[in-house]
């Protein structure tokens, strides 16, 4: 459906996209996933044809956008990382008034209303003015506006910066609900729990340039995979040690003279060892005081691609 070609845009000496590649397929949802100042506004904004590229292509539905910018225009949905609303208006006027710019009048504006603030679970608060909604409400209306003329794609910049958690669920689950409608959907953000929840197709940038990408497994797996049990024991024995050795899939094991009750297991490929463990630990009667398992996650393979974190 879309596809950039080596896109490249500099701001005077910053490089914000570097020969950038990525592919979205109709009917995927995909994550762009990169720390502030990764060039992901300054890409979707080149996709959205707001922005021109010094070099490289996009093509949508196999068109040039550069030459033809409309292909892509009447099928798009834009959400600004910036809130785009009337404070005086209410939030059904601030919709009428998007609705209209696309063209939407008579019964079925008012329908896509209905309609758009049932989706983004705003239908109550239609009748107030948007400078009385809370940050959350303001987000949830800006992706309202942008879904009103039944997009086939939706890109979103970043629509859950700075909110509460509720209306930030209400959003994922927005998401969730317009894929699996249909709805073609490229997400950016810099929260990589969100990208890893939602999205299948995830592209990770850094400083414009294109780090990784993939699945969410194969991301993972290229991270080593894996999971990590710790486990604090009552007390340890040879027993116990020679039998956690023996274990499916134990990579390494860990102790410190320090604390020798404390274990640490590294385990390859997939999860569902802290099981055994626990089953071993009744067997041989040393009952586990504590345990944690952690699992490699797009924030480790940012670190290990990049040597930072990917949060400020
Ligand atoms: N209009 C502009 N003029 C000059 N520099 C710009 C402009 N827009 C973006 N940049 C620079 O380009 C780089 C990429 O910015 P961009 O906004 O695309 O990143 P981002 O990944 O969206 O970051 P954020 O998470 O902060 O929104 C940054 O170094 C930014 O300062
Ligand atoms: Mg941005």
């Amino acid at each position: 459906m879309l596809q950039t070609i080596e896109l490249t845009k500099r701001f005077g000496a910053t490089l914000a996209v570097d020969a950038l590649s990525i592919e979205v397929r109709k009917g995927d949802l995909v994550g762009l996933l990169g720390p502030n100042g990764a060039g992901k506004s300054t890409t979707i904004s080149m996709i959205a044809t707001l922005l021109e590229p010094d070099s490289g292509k996009i093509l949508y539905n196999g068109q040039d956008l550069m030459a033809h910018p409309e292909a892509i225009r009447k099928g798009l949905g834009f959400v600004p990382q910036n809130i785009a609303l009337y404070q005086d208006l209410s939030g059904r006027d601030n919709l009428k008034f998007w609705g209209r710019l696309y063209g939407l009048k008579g019964d079925l504006l008012k329908r896509r209303i209905e309609e758009v603030s049932e989706i983004i679970g705003i239908s109550d608060r239609l009748k107030d003015k948007v400078k009385a909604y809370s940050g959350g409400m303001k987000r949830r209306l800006n992706i309202g506006a942008a879904l009103l003329h039944q997009p086939e794609f939706l890109i979103m910049d970043e629509p859950t910066v700075g909110i509460d958690p509720q209306s930030r669920n209400h959003i994922l689950d927005a998401v969730k609900a317009l894929n699996r409608e249909g709805m073609t959907i490229l997400y950016t953000s810099h929260y990589m729990e969100e990208v890893e929840e939602l999205c299948r197709t995830i592209y990770i940038m850094d400083l414009g340039k294109l780090i990784a990408s993939g699945t969410k497994e194969a991301l993972l797996a290229a991270a080593g995979g894996g999971e990590e049990v710790t486990a604090k024991f009552e007390t340890v024995s040879d027993a116990l040690i020679s039998g956690l050795k023996n274990l499916n899939g134990l990579i390494a094991l860990a102790q410190t003279p320090e604390a020798p009750q404390t274990v640490t297991l590294s385990f390859g490929g997939d999860g569902g060892h802290l099981k055994p463990v626990i089953e071993l630990a009744t067997e041989l009667g040393h009952p586990l005081l504590s345990v944690d398992v952690s699992k490699p996650n797009l924030e480790s393979v940012f670190l290990k691609l990049t040597g930072k974190a990917l949060r400020d």
